[in-house]
C-alpha cells in the first residue's frame, strides 16, 4: 500500500490534490496534514471540515511555540526582505519538517503539496523535503493545473469547495505576518481599499507607550509583563496593530525572478525589529553594527529563501550570537501615527558615555577638547591631496589645449 502525506489546508487547491494523488498519481491512501502556525481559527475549521467531507485522515501538529522561536531568532537578525519582515517564509521550513515528521510516523512514500509553479512556497518545501528519501510531488505544478480547471473539477467531482473559497484575495496568515495578494491587487497601479486590513487598523491621531524588555537580543517582556513568545507577538499584534503600525505594500522579487505586488500586516515584527534594532544602536560598536548589516542582509535573503538549514545560516547566526550577548535592556516605543518609534533606550551595556558626548565637561578619560585638533588636521588629509592633483593635471591640459590652438594657426 502506497501512502502520500498531503500539506493540507482545506483550501481549492490541497483538496483538489486529494483525488488527484489517487486517480493520477496512483496513491492507495492520502493523508491530510495542517501545520499550526498560527493561522486563524476558521482556517483550521474549514481544513477540518472539509477533510471530514472528503473522508480525508487529517492530523493537525500544533508548531506555534517552535515558529515563535524561529520569529524571534528572525529578530536577533533584523531580518526582513525588501521590507518584508518574512512570515510565510519562516513559516514554511517549519511546516515541511512537521508534515515530514507525520509522514516518516506513518510510514508514507510520499509529500505532496499544493503550490503553484509559480511562487516560492514550491521551492521552500521541498529544500525541507528533498533531504528525505520520500518522494516530492506537486500536483498542481505537475498537471499545469488552473484555477478555473481546479474549479470545474471540483465541481464534477462534488468536492467541498465554497465558489472558489477564499474570496477575493489570496491569504495567508500566522503568528509573523499576515499577506494579502492575488485580484485587483495584482495591479501595481491599483490602491488596495481600507477591507483588505485585519489585524491593523487605519492609523489615527492617539498615540501609545509600550516598554519591551530584550534579553540577549530575544524578547522577554512587554510593559513588564513577562511573557513567552507565542503570547508576547499576539500581544503586540494587538496592541500595535490598534495604530496601524506594520503595513507594507511593496513590488516584491520572487525567487523565479517574478516580481510580485505584495500587501502585509505585520504590527509585532515591525514594532519588535525597531526596538531591537534601538537597542543594538545602544549597546553595539559602530563596526558591530555595520558589519552586522551585511550579515543580517544574507540571514534575510536565505531565510526569503526558506533556506533556514543552510551551513551558511549557522555562521551568521555564529556572529550573529556573540553581538547579542550584550542586547539586553529596555527600549519604549511610541506608536503614533501608523508608526512604531523608539523613543527611549537603557541597558547596563550601553557603550555610551554621556560625559563624553556632552558639550559641558571638558576632560573625559584624560581627553580633552584641544586634542581633537590633531584629528582635525589630518581629516580629508587624502581627499584634499587626490583633489590638488586633479585641480593641477586639469590646469595643465587647459594650458597645453590653448598652447596648441595657438601653434596650430
Ligand atoms: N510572497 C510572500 C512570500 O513568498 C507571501 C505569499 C503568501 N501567499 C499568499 N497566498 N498570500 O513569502
Amino acid at each position: 500500500m502506497e501512502t502520500v502525506a498531503l500539506a493540507f489546508s482545506g483550501g481549492l487547491d490541497t483538496t483538489v490534490c486529494v483525488p488527484l494523488l489517487e486517480e493520477e498519481y496512483g496513491y492507495d491512501e492520502v493523508i491530510g496534514v495542517t501545520v499550526d502556525v498560527g493561522q486563524p481559527d476558521a482556517e483550521f475549521d474549514e481544513a477540518a471540515e472539509t477533510a471530514e467531507t472528503l473522508d480525508l485522515d487529517h492530523y493537525v501538529v500544533d508548531a506555534k511555540a517552535e515558529f515563535a522561536e524561529v520569529c524571534l531568532d528572525s529578530v536577533t537578525a533584523n531580518a526582513d526582505y525588501q521590507g518584508y519582515p518574512l512570515g510565510t517564509a519562516l513559516a514554511r521550513p517549519v511546516i515541511a519538517e512537521a508534515i515530514l515528521d507525520v509522514a516518516q510516523e506513518h510510514g508514507c512514500d510520499a509529500l505532496a503539496h499544493g503550490c503553484t509553479g509559480k511562487g516560492n512556497d514550491q521551492l521552500r518545501f521541498e529544500a525541507v523535503w528533498r533531504g528525505s528519501d520520500l518522494d516530492v510531488i506537486a500536483p498542481v505544478r505537475e498537471l499545469g493545473l488552473t484555477r478555473e480547471w481546479e474549479m470545474e473539477y471540483a465541481d464534477d467531482h462534488d468536492l467541498p469547495v465554497e465558489g472558489g473559497n477564499e474570496g477575493v484575495w489570496s491569504i495567508d496568515t500566522n503568528l509573523w505576518s499576515r499577506s494579502i495578494e492575488g485580484g485587483q491587487l495584482e495591479d501595481p497601479g491599483y490602491v488596495p481599499p481600507e477591507n483588505i486590513y485585519e489585524w491593523t487598523d487605519a492609523p489615527g491621531g492617539d498615540t501609545e507607550l509600550v516598554e519591551i524588555e530584550f534579553e540577549q537580543g530575544y524578547p522577554v517582556a512587554v510593559d513588564g509583563e513577562a511573557m513567552e513568545p507565542v503570547e508576547l507577538i499576539e500581544a503586540l499584534n494587538e496592541l500595535a496593530g490598534a495604530h496601524g503600525v506594520g503595513r507594507t505594500d511593496m513590488m516584491e522579487d520572487r525567487m523565479l525572478g517574478l516580481k510580485v505586488r505584495e500587501n502585509y500586516e505585520h504590527p509585532a515584527a515591525t514594532t519588535l525589529l525597531a526596538a531591537h534594532e534601538a537597542l543594538e544602536g545602544l549597546v553595539l560598536t559602530k563596526e558591530e553594527r555595520s558589519f552586522k548589516q551585511q550579515v543580517e542582509q544574507q540571514w534575510s535573503e536565505k531565510a526569503y529563501e526558506g533556506l533556514l538549514a543552510h551551513p551558511l545560516m549557522d555562521a551568521l547566526e555564529g556572529f550573529v550570537d556573540a553581538t547579542q550577548t550584550k542586547v539586553t535592556g529596555t527600549v519604549t516605543v511610541k506608536f503614533d501615527g501608523g508608526q512604531a518609534r523608539p523613543v527611549a533606550r537603557e541597558s547596563e551595556y550601553a557603550v555610551y558615555s554621556e560625559d563624553a558626548a556632552s558639550f559641558n565637561t571638558e576632560t573625559v578619560q584624560g581627553i580633552e577638547q584641544a586634542d581633537a585638533t590633531g584629528v582635525a588636521k589630518y581629516h580629508g588629509f587624502q581627499a584634499r591631496l587626490a583633489n590638488e592633483v586633479a585641480d593641477a593635471a586639469a590646469e595643465k591640459e587647459a594650458a597645453l589645449a590653448t598652447d596648441g590652438g595657438e601653434t596650430d594657426e
